[in-house]
Formats: C-alpha cells, sequence, structure tokens
C-alpha cells in the first residue's frame, strides 16, 4: 500500500494505475462502516484508494472541525489490512490553497434536512467530492447508506455535472446494540452511549408500523418521536419521511420511503435512517 500526500502525486500515481479503479471518501478515524466500503470496492476494481481528508469547508463555524477524531497511523493499519491499494492524505492547503474560489453548489436536494441544520454543509462535500473525483478519475466511488442525504447530493453533482463516475452505495454497518457506526460515536459519554441505540430502535418502530400497513408519515413520526421522548438524553432535531431520490416530505406512503432522523445527545450530533418498502443498498 502506498500513501500519497498531495494533489499532483496522486494525479501521476492515478494516472499510471490498473484500471477499474474505485475511490473510497474518507475523513478518517475509520471504523467497520469505512471498512465495508474498502472490501467492496477491493471486490471488484485493480486499483483501491482510500482518501483521507478532514475537509474543512463542510463545517460549519460551529460545528467540530478542530475536534474532529484523526488517527491516521491506526488508519493507514486497517486500510492496508482492508485491501487498499493507495491512500490519498491531502495538506489543507494543498486542497484549497489561497486564492482558492470555486464552489460546488447542489440545488433544492441540498437544502432540505441536514442542509436546513448545518447550512453551507453539502456545498462543502460538493466542492471537495468533485475535487476528488477529478483529481483520482476513479471508475467507481462507493458511499454509505447511513449518509442517505450525501448520497443523493453527490448523485445528482456527478449525473448534472458529467462526472462519469459510477457511485456505488453499501448498507450502513451497525453496532450490536443497533446504533450505526460513526466517527463521532467516540464524542458520546458512557451514559450517552447507552441512550444512543434510541434512534436505531425508533427507525426499527418505523419499519414495523410500515409492516403493518401504517401509510400515514404523521402518525409514524409521532411515534417515533413519542419513543425518543422516552429518552431523556436525547434531543430530537427533525424526523423525516420522504422520498428517497427527491428528499421531498410524504403524507401518505406510496412505494419507497427513506426515514430519517437526526438526534442531538448532548454535544454530539447523531443522524440514521432506514429505507422502507424497497431493496435496500
Ligand atoms: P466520513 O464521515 O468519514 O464517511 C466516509 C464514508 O463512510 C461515507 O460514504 C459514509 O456514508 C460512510 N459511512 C460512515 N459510517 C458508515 C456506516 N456506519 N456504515 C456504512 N458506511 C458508513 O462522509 C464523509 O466522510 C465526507 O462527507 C466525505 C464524503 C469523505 C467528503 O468529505
Amino acid at each position: 500500500m502506498r500513501v500519497v500526500h498531495t494533489v499532483a502525486e496522486m494525479v501521476s500515481a492515478q494516472r499510471e494505475a490498473a484500471r477499474p479503479l474505485g475511490l473510497v471518501p474518507t475523513m478518517g478515524a475509520l471504523h467497520d462502516g469505512h471498512l465495508s466500503l474498502v472490501r467492496r470496492a477491493r471486490g471488484e476494481s485493480a486499483t483501491v484508494v482510500a482518501s483521507i481528508f478532514v475537509n474543512p469547508t463542510q463545517f460549519g463555524p460551529q460545528e467540530d472541525l478542530r475536534a474532529y477524531p484523526r488517527t491516521l497511523e491506526r488508519d493507514l493499519a486497517l486500510l492496508e489490512k482492508g485491501g487498499a491499494d493507495l491512500v490519498f492524505t491531502p495538506q489543507q492547503e494543498d486542497m484549497y490553497p489561497s486564492g482558492f474560489d470555486t464552489w460546488v453548489e447542489v440545488g433544492r436536494l441540498a437544502h432540505r434536512l441536514e442542509g436546513e441544520s448545518r447550512p453551507g454543509h453539502f456545498r462543502g462535500v460538493a466542492t471537495v467530492v468533485a475535487k476528488l473525483f477529478n483529481i483520482v478519475r476513479p471508475e467507481r466511488a462507493y458511499f454509505g447508506q447511513k449518509d442517505a442525504q450525501q448520497v443523493q447530493v453527490i448523485r445528482q453533482l456527478n449525473a448534472d455535472l458529467n462526472l462519469g463516475v459510477q457511485v456505488v452505495v453499501a448498507p450502513t454497518v451497525r453496532e450490536p446494540d443497533g446504533l450505526a457506526m460513526s466517527s463521532r460515536n467516540v464524542f458520546l459519554s458512557p451514559q450517552e452511549r447507552q441512550a444512543a441505540p434510541v434512534l436505531h430502535r425508533s427507525l426499527s418502530l418505523a419499519e414495523r408500523m410500515h409492516s403493518q400497513k401504517e401509510r400515514n408519515a404523521a402518525n409514524i413520526k409521532e411515534a417515533m418521536g413519542r419513543l425518543l421522548q422516552t429518552e431523556p438524553l436525547a434531543r430530537l432535531e427533525y424526523v423525516s419521511i420522504a422520498t428517497p431520490e427527491t428528499l421531498e416530505e410524504m403524507e401518505v406512503i406510496q412505494g419507497p420511503a427513506l426515514v430519517s432522523l437526526a438526534v442531538r445527545m448532548g454535544k454530539t450530533r447523531l443522524i440514521d435512517n432506514i429505507l422502507l418498502g424497497a431493496q435496500g443498498p
């Protein structure tokens, strides 16, 4: 496995790499969710590139950019074991040199849900992903269903700007108690960690109600809200039942629906989602 620290080196490495090339973009602090993407890429690519870059432009001014966990040595060992061929870990000044002034702004899709709670977040994500696609030129790029809205934003960006990358989505990897793996879970206090599976429990409740033929979205959201309220450490930010592609809210569930929620546990913000009535990715 080769570790590449500059954009210029990455461009020349990619030009010589065997194809097809699969890219797994990450911000590091790797866990089994990230590694499931690497393994998936390994199975279908001649070259697997993982990027590790804590992208400053997707963090809001009040967010945890400085505190974001950085565990590079450990990440590299995990990527080596997971079968990556190349790791791209650029410096901030290389990705955003002084004078940088071009942004990728995805429309409606990026302004709902997470976009409402985190203004500018998806502008940062879309911009860095467009840059990574242009630097690495992958045939395929791998993303987790854990960040369902991010997947849709990237699909839109990829289609609208004709980037020509095949976007592959892999299922959410969870802890045994249902909590979705996330680099931010390390911020949870022991009490908050104990409380955190309430997100998954409320998504499971939605799934159960849907399988019992409940189709009124408000009824399901209300029941989820009530369940979340039984956990005093959890503060619900939003719960949504929406069309998976457009993220428009549904009143009556017809066809596939994305149930997603954001919850604050102390200082930590957790998101999770589940797809109803669809063959998951
Ligand atoms: P990061 O949060 O590090 O996540 C990298 C990739 O891992 C994303 O595609 C994310 O959806 C996926 N992932 C995270 N937790 C997962 C889980 N429990 N199961 C399955 N997949 C999971 O998402 C980002 O970084 C950034 O926004 C990035 C796309 C790298 C752009 O900066």
